[in-house]
């Protein structure tokens, strides 16, 4: 049986970001991610993480691509690259509201709203019902008791359990979770992200998780994306492919 068509496919994309008289260059040779994988991106502070996952998120404008496209339903692919050129910024935001789930690094919770409309939002905007799913996934993650709670009345833990919860609502076809268990300890940790597995799994979505610290023994299910670092004078170049 042939493979699924990949939900994302990068072929040379690359971004640079320069300051203090050094230059960072991001550089994704080859990629393919298929329907409902799980994917991790692994790599030490500043080797690109945030900034692979910001152009998945169709939120950071690549500088070069020979291929990009992303495809979230059972149709052609789009081709991203043709949308940035064009600075088709409703195009990508259309895209990104309606497929893509984003936990961010820093949480990213609006702080005015409370837990259940931060979770809410996302259906809010796209016009669906969200009523039981937030208390479902509230139950799931073990924040029931917390959806009346505004972000700065919650442990760093909830917040990212409801960060979390936001990111899923909308059932995207892929969530993208940057660095998803920082700042819990531990046990904590784990058990949040077992939890986030869990819920990716039986839905079926597509994820791509951004982890320093990854633990190193191969975890079923999940594919971990091959990465070096490369020096040419005062360039550095991380390289993640697979
Ligand atoms: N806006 C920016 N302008 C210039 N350089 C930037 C900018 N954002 C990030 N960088 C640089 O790009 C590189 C990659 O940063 P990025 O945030 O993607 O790393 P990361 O792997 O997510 O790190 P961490 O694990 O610490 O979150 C770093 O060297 C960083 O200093
Ligand atoms: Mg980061």
């Amino acid at each position: 049986m042939a493979a699924a068509p990949p939900v994302y496919r990068c072929q040379e994309l690359v971004k640079r970001r320069a300051g203090g008289g050094t230059t960072f260059e991001l550089l994704v040779p080859e990629l393919r991610i298929a329907p409902g994988e799980v994917v991790v991106l692994r790599g030490p502070s500043g080797c690109g993480k945030s900034t692979l996952l910001d152009m998945l998120a169709l939120a950071l404008r690549p500088d070069q691509a020979k291929g990009f496209s992303f495809r979230p339903e059972q149709r052609d692919a789009t081709d991203l690259w043709r949308l940035w050129a064009h600075s088709d910024l409703d195009g990508l935001g259309q895209l990104r509201g309606r497929h893509i789930g984003y936990v961010l690094q820093t949480g990213g919770l609006l702080s005015f709203l409370t837990a259940r409309e931060n979770i809410a939002l996302s259906c809010r905007l796209l016009g669906y019902d969200a009523r039981g799913l937030v208390e479902q996934l509230a139950e799931r993650l073990d924040i029931s008791a917390q959806l009346d709670k505004r972000p700065g009345q919650l442990s760093v833990g909830e917040r990212q359990r409801v960060a979390i919860a936001r990111a899923l609502a909308h059932r995207p076809v892929v969530v993208l979770a940057d660095e998803p268990t920082a700042s819990v300890d531990p046990l904590n940790a784990k058990r949040i992200l077992d939890l986030f597995l869990e819920l990716v799994r039986q839905s079926g979505t597509c994820a791509i998780i951004a982890s320093h610290d990854w633990q190193p023994e191969p975890t079923p299910g999940v594919r971990i994306l091959d990465h070096r670092i490369e020096r040419d004078g005062n360039i550095t170049r991380s390289l993640f492919w697979g």
